[in-house]
C-alpha cells in the first residue's frame, strides 16, 4: 500500500507548476468515446485514477497510448458497454461513462459504482437525469442496465447540482434529437472544461459552468486535441502546504479565480497571496489565526479541500468550525490529525477544531484521497517524523507528490 516518511519542521520555499485536473481528464476521457476520429489529450496527469479509467477504455476495445505525458486515445474499434465491475467498483467515476456510452452504443451496463470512504454517493441524480432523456434503466443485481435506441432531448432540473449528474447528461445529449436543457446544473469549472472539449469536437452547448446548460443534438463528433484546465485542489493543496510550514510558493498554471474562496481564506489566517495572470505567490505567515468554513457547491468552498484546510486550521489560534455540507463520512482524517496532538471534535457535520501550537510526528493512515493529504499536511508543520500508510488512497488524485514536496524543501521519502 506504500507510504511517506516525513520530518516535519522545513519551511516549504519554491516553484511548481500545476497539473491539469483530475476531475476535467476523467469526464473527459469517457467523452473521446464519442467519435472514432483521433483525440488527443495534452498535459494528462498519469494519476491512478486517470490510469484505471484508461483501463476502462481499453477493456471494451478503445485504444490508448500515452507519448510522455500526451496521451491518444482511438475509439475507431469500440467492442463494448458493459463494463467490467472490478474496475468500476475501483473508480467511482467510471459512473460517467453511462452517457457517453448511451451516446455512442446506444447501450451501457455498469455495475454500480458504489461508496467509498466519504459518502454513500447514491446515483439517483444521474438516473433520473438519463431517463428524462428517453433512456430505459433497469437496476438490477447490483449493476445498472441502459437501453436508449434515440435519446430525445428534453429538460430536466436537477434535485442537487451533482457534478457528476451535469457531465452524465452532457455526454447522453450529445446526439439526442433537439434540444436539452439541465437547469440547477453543477457550476464548477471542470463542467466548464468539459464543455469546451466536446464543442472542440464539433458538439452544441452553451452555459457550462452556470446553473443552466444547453445542449443541441448533431449527428457526429470529430476528433481533436485538448489540454485540460489545471487542477484546482492540487493548486490548493500546496498553498496551503506552504502556509502551515510559514514557507513560500510561486504556482504556475493555475487560475486563481476557480480557488478563490480558498485565497479569502489564506489571507484571513496569515499568508500574503499576490496573482498575476496564471500565477499565484503565497507567502505563509507564522501567526495563524482561526477561519470558519462551510463547503457548497462551486462558487463556494469546495468540500475537496475541507480536509487540507483542517490541517491549517488545527496549528491557528483560536477556535474554527468546519462544516462539511456536501458529503456525509468526510471527516476520517479527524482522528489521524487527533494521533498528531491535534484537539477536533466532531458536532454532527461541523468539526470543532481547537489550534493547538504544535503537532507532533505520529503513525497515521490515509482513509481517502483528500483526507489522505491533510495528513501530509499536518506532518510537512509536526515535530518529529510521521509515517503517511496507504497512501494508495493519495496517489489516486496527485502525481509525485513525494517528489515535489522534497523539490519544495520537505524532508519526505516514500517507500512502496
Ligand atoms: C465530483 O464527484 C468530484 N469527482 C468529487 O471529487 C467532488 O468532491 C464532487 O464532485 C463535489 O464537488 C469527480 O469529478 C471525479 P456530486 P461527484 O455528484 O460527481 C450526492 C475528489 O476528491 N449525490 O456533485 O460524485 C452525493 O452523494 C472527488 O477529487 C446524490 O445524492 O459529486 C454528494 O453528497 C471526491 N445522488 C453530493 O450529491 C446522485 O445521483 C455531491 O455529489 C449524485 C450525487
Amino acid at each position: 500500500m506504500g507510504k511517506f516518511i516525513i520530518t516535519g519542521g522545513n519551511r516549504l520555499d519554491g516553484k511548481l507548476c500545476i497539473e491539469s485536473a483530475k476531475n476535467a481528464v476523467l469526464p473527459i476521457l469517457a467523452g473521446a468515446i464519442l467519435t472514432d476520429e483521433q483525440v488527443v489529450i495534452e498535459n494528462c496527469p498519469k494519476i491512478k485514477d486517470v490510469l484505471n479509467m484508461v483501463k476502462i477504455l481499453s477493456s471494451i476495445g478503445v485504444k490508448t497510448v500515452f507519448e510522455g505525458n500526451t496521451l491518444i486515445i482511438d475509439a475507431s474499434g469500440i467492442n463494448g458497454y458493459r463494463l467490467d465491475s472490478t474496475l468500476t467498483k475501483e473508480l467511482r467515476s467510471s459512473v460517467f461513462m453511462l452517457g457517453a456510452l448511451v451516446s455512442r452504443m446506444k447501450k451501457a451496463v455498469l455495475a454500480y459504482p458504489g461508496g467509498c470512504n466519504i459518502g454513500l454517493r447514491p446515483v439517483d441524480i444521474h438516473i433520473s437525469a438519463l431517463k428524462s432523456l428517453g433512456v430505459k434503466i433497469e437496476e438490477m443485481g447490483g449493476e445498472i442496465s441502459c437501453n436508449a435506441e434515440n435519446v430525445k432531448g428534453n429538460e430536466r432540473c436537477l434535485d442537487f447540482p451533482s457534478v457528476g449528474a451535469t457531465e452524465n447528461a452532457m455526454l447522453a445529449s450529445v446526439f439526442a434529437d433537439g434540444e436539452t436543457i439541465i437547469r440547477n446544473a453543477a457550476k464548477e469549472p471542470e463542467i466548464e472544461d468539459l464543455m469546451y472539449f466536446l464543442v472542440g469536437m464539433g458538439a452544441k452547448i452553451t452555459g457550462g459552468g452556470t446553473d443552466t446548460v444547453r445542449i443541441t443534438g448533431v449527428k457526429k463528433l470529430n476528433g481533436t486535441q485538448y489540454k485540460p484546465l489545471c487542477d484546482r485542489i492540487e493548486a490548493g493543496t500546496y498553498l496551503i502546504a506552504a502556509a502551515i510550514t510559514g514557507g513560500k510558493i510561486e504556482l504556475y498554471n493555475c487560475k486563481a479565480e476557480n480557488i478563490s474562496s480558498l485565497i479569502h481564506k489564506l489571507r484571513n489566517n496569515s499568508c500574503k497571496i499576490r496573482i498575476k495572470n496564471d500565477i499565484i505567490y503565497l507567502k505563509g505567515g507564522d501567526s495563524k489565526k482561526a477561519f470558519n468554513v462551510e463547503t457548497s457547491p462551486y462558487p463556494g468552498f469546495p468540500t475537496d479541500l475541507q480536509a487540507q484546510i483542517m490541517s491549517l486550521a488545527a496549528v491557528s489560534e483560536g477556535t474554527s468550525l468546519i462544516t462539511e455540507n456536501i458529503f456525509e463520512t468526510r471527516f476520517r482524517h479527524v482522528s489521524e490529525l487527533n494521533k498528531m496532538g491535534a484537539n477536533i471534535t466532531i458536532r454532527g457535520k461541523t468539526a470543532i477544531v481547537s489550534g493547538v501550537k504544535k503537532l507532533y510526528g505520529a503513525s497515521v493512515y490515509a482513509e481517502d484521497l483528500r483526507g489522505g493529504a491533510s495528513l501530509v499536511l499536518g506532518a510537512l508543520a509536526a515535530e518529529g517524523m510521521s509515517v503517511i500508510n496507504d497512501i494508495c488512497h493519495i496517489e489516486r488524485g496527485y502525481a509525485q507528490m513525494d517528489l515535489k514536496l522534497s523539490r519544495l524543501g520537505a524532508s519526505i521519502k516514500k517507500i512502496e
